[in-house]
């Protein structure tokens, strides 16, 4: 497995590839990489002749008060994890590599950012599908990787490929968890020993919602108020948001009688996690 830093060596190398009859699969990540990454590179090796996973934390999609400097980075580590599920190249640029100082173009979308994780943060998703956009430009993959831990983003670029014509395959993949119920996460690291044992609330408390709702409960607003009671049992958890919305177009829903999705985003003191559940009702 290589480890690549430029736009140019990655395009010969798919280059290439193509010329020996490869598919390609990728697989887009920040790094700091855990088994919810792992099971996405899997995934990908399994269905392509050649996998690149990108290692990069994108500045563009950070606000201005959020984590970008202490976001946590460790490419050997990644490397080691990378080679271990077959990877065959990790493309790790620097962020001047991937945006020229005077770089102007952004990719947008005027619905499906706005709400949940939009609310909080505005600028997000833009920085996502730009930097998504542009991977997808230098790799040129017929298949790409996302989880359904980040269930906005996954439904975000979905959408911004039918409507921007990519030609690439997107492949959604389950959320993996730890023992206990947490999502895994970069982010978890930050957690003290209390901060990690009161983040049991999130997947807590989807449970809760989940079993109202296969009883068969097609209120929303009874369903997320089930939720936000659990997640008030908890001291060290703060609210953002507690969603139910459309699986596709995430507009909030009254009443259950199509494919939803359910969404929260809680701070465990400092550190915002998010975490949710797909359901459909029987037809
Ligand atoms: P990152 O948070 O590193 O996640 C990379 C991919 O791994 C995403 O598709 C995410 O949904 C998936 N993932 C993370 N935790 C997971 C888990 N517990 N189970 C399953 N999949 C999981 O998402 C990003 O990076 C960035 O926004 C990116 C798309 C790379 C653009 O910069």
């Amino acid at each position: 497995m290589q480890i690549v830093t430029t736009i140019e060596e990655l395009r010969s190398i798919v280059k290439w590839w193509r010329g020996e009859g490869h598919s390609v699969g990728l697989v887009p990540t920040m790094g700091y990489l855990h088994e919810g990454h792992k099971s996405l590179i899997e995934k990908a090796v399994s269905e392509n002749g050649r996998v690149v996973v990108s290692d990069f934390v994108n500045p563009t999609q950070f606000g201005a008060n959020e984590d970008l400097s202490t976001y946590p980075r460790d490419i050997d580590r990644d490397a080691a994890l990378c080679e271990a599920a077959g990877a065959d190249v990790i493309f790790h640029p620097t962020p001047e590599e991937m945006y020229a100082p005077d770089s102007c173009t952004f990719v947008d979308m005027d619905r499906l950012t706005k709400g949940l994780c939009g609310k909080t943060r505005p600028t997000h998703f833009c920085g996502v599908c730009t930097v998504v956009s542009k991977l997808f430009n230098i790799v040129t993959p017929d298949r790409a990787y996302f989880g359904q831990k980040d269930a906005q983003q996954l439904a975000v670029i979905r959408r911004m490929v039918r409507d921007l014509n990519f030609n690439i395959v997107i492949v959604g993949c389950p959320i993996v968890r730890e023992q206990d119920g947490l999502a895994m996460s970069s982010r978890n690291t930050y957690l003290s020993e209390k901060e990690r044992k009161a983040a049991l609330v999130l997947h807590k408390s989807l449970t809760v919602g989940e079993e109202l709702l296969h009883a068969g409960e097609k209120d929303a607003e009874k369903v997320k108020a089930a939720i936000l009671k659990q997640i008030r049992t908890e001291p060290l958890a703060r609210v953002d948001y507690v969603e139910l919305v459309d699986a596709e177009n995430l507009e909030p829903v009254k009443k259950i009688d199509g494919p939803i999705l359910a969404a929260l985003a809680v701070y465990i003191g400092k550190t915002r996690l998010i975490d949710n559940f797909s359901y459909a009702p029987e037809t």
